[in-house]
């Protein structure tokens, strides 16, 4: 094993300095991990107002600006900068701004202490970055049943840590029980994913919900373990009814124990419907975490960015940053968030005026997000699938046993002849 590199061993005497718990929850590479503020990164920041800078590898014209060709500059319309890379923390302003915007956007974050985002690309990689930090093989990811199947290849077959499940609902409600007892058992480290909404159920805790998974929590805080949370924001705001929480878990999850660690993966992806973009971010927090201690955990996090992509794309960053300043922003957003408020209406509706679908299907929960499932009625998922892209021309998801509707991606006017042709195609393979 080669040796820790003295900068990592420099974030991970401050990550266990005063009884801080943190560096107990990093995995073997977590704790190696480190931003190589000494190497090419650090002497081009130390450079940067030199006369004659021969530093970092990009390539400028006589003048000094960026040397970029002129098909590329029409093309993307954005300041020449946007050709250079960004750190690999991400574009300070950007940060910044998302930053403000998370605060906005779960007000109770005003009086916390959290981290700086570090941008990552998108949350895929956000997720990569913290399963780097935080798993080793054979940890363990305790998450629901009902679940992104990408998380397989993101914990599973890229960190070799297994998942744990626990039963998503208990009739109609989030299975906290479930969860209690899945992070029950021997005292030790514990990572515990959240997504909500929830991709692809849809579904949202309500208010009560989230103050019994924080108790549950809590609990197994008090009994001396470390958990650490991962929160899979990428659906953060699209809820559609009053009973769902409106502000992240990690928000009283921020300062609720010394021993659980918060880790926010969010961006603009799905809420600001940017899916091409790569945009995302990790954010931490912990009880009583210092400045120091957060910045460490941003050290690593950009360290991993570091070592795997270099730094997130910069034209994506610049142009989020352009669309966040401009005053319509929310304006326009509200518009788009209206247009799915109005399918999600629309499947209520549908559902309503039709009780015979109940013969073919059952909705699970839902009350959020882009999708819905439901469980068919006597019928095969995989063979009503197959008979539905060729016999009515309609595409949906199979997955653990259930059929996901992704209203997000059907027009208004084709919600009813979605429903219906799942009715319809149900009903032909019973026979
Ligand atoms: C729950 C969940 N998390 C993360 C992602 C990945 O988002 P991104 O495209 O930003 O990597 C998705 C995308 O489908 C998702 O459904």
């Amino acid at each position: 094993m080669p040796q820790t590199n003295a900068l990592a061993l420099a974030l991970n005497a401050e990550l266990s300095a005063d009884g801080c718990l943190i560096y107990n929850m990093l995995s073997q590479r977590g704790k190696t991990a480190y931003f190589p503020s000494k190497g090419i990164l650090g002497q081009s920041a130390e450079a940067k107002s030199t006369t004659i800078n021969a530093t970092i590898g990009t390539a400028i014209e006589e003048d000094g600006s960026p040397l970029s060709l002129e098909c590329m500059e029409e093309t993307i319309n954005l300041p020449s900068e946007s050709f250079l890379y960004m750190p690999s923390f991400g574009s300070p302003k950007l940060r910044t701004m998302w930053r403000k915007l998370m605060v906005e956007k779960n007000p109770s974050l005003a009086e916390k202490s959290f981290s700086q985002p570090v941008v990552t690309s998108a949350l895929t990689h956000g997720l990569s970055v913290a399963g780097y930090l935080f798993l080793d093989p054979e940890d363990q990811v305790i998450l629901p049943d009902l679940f992104w199947d990408n998380y397989e290849l993101v914990f599973t077959e890229a960190y070799g840590a297994k998942l744990k499940f626990y039963n998503t609902y208990d009739g109609d409600s989030y299975n906290v029980n479930a969860l209690a007892q899945a992070l029950a058992g021997p005292v030790g480290k514990k990572v515990l994913l959240l997504n909500f909404p929830n991709n692809p159920t849809g579904y949202t805790i309500t208010q009560k919900e989230a103050d019994e998974i924080i108790a549950v929590l809590k609990k197994s805080a008090d009994a001396g373990n470390q958990v650490v949370v991962l929160l899979d924001d990428a659906y953060f705001g699209l809820a559609y009814n009053d009973e769902v929480i409106k502000e992240s878990l990690f928000a009283p999850l921020a300062d609720l124990h010394e021993n659980i660690l918060a880790v926010k993966l969010d961006g603009p992806t799905k809420e600001d419907y940017v899916w091409g973009f790569r945009v995302g971010f990790i954010t931490f927090a912990f009880k009583n975490a210092t400045e120091v201690q957060l910045k460490a955990l941003e050290n690593k996090a950009a360290g991993v960015v570091r070592g795997t992509i270099s730094n997130a794309s910069s034209i994506s960053q610049a142009t989020l940053l352009k669309g966040y300043e401009k005053e319509n922003y929310a304006e326009q957003k509200a518009q788009k968030f209206a247009i799915l408020r109005r399918r999600f209406d629309k499947i209520i509706e549908v559902l309503a005026a039709h009780p015979e679908y109940a013969e073919s299907f059952t909705p699970m929960p839902f009350n959020s997000g882009y999708f819905m499932c439901v469980r068919l009625n006597g019928a095969d998922p995989e063979t009503v699938r197959q008979v539905l892209i060729k016999d009515f021309s309609t595409g949906v998801i199979v997955l653990s046993g259930l059929v996901r509707l992704a209203f997000s991606a059907v027009a208004h006017t084709k919600i009813e002849q979605l429903f219906a042709n799942l009715h319809a195609a149900v009903q032909k393979v019973k026979g």
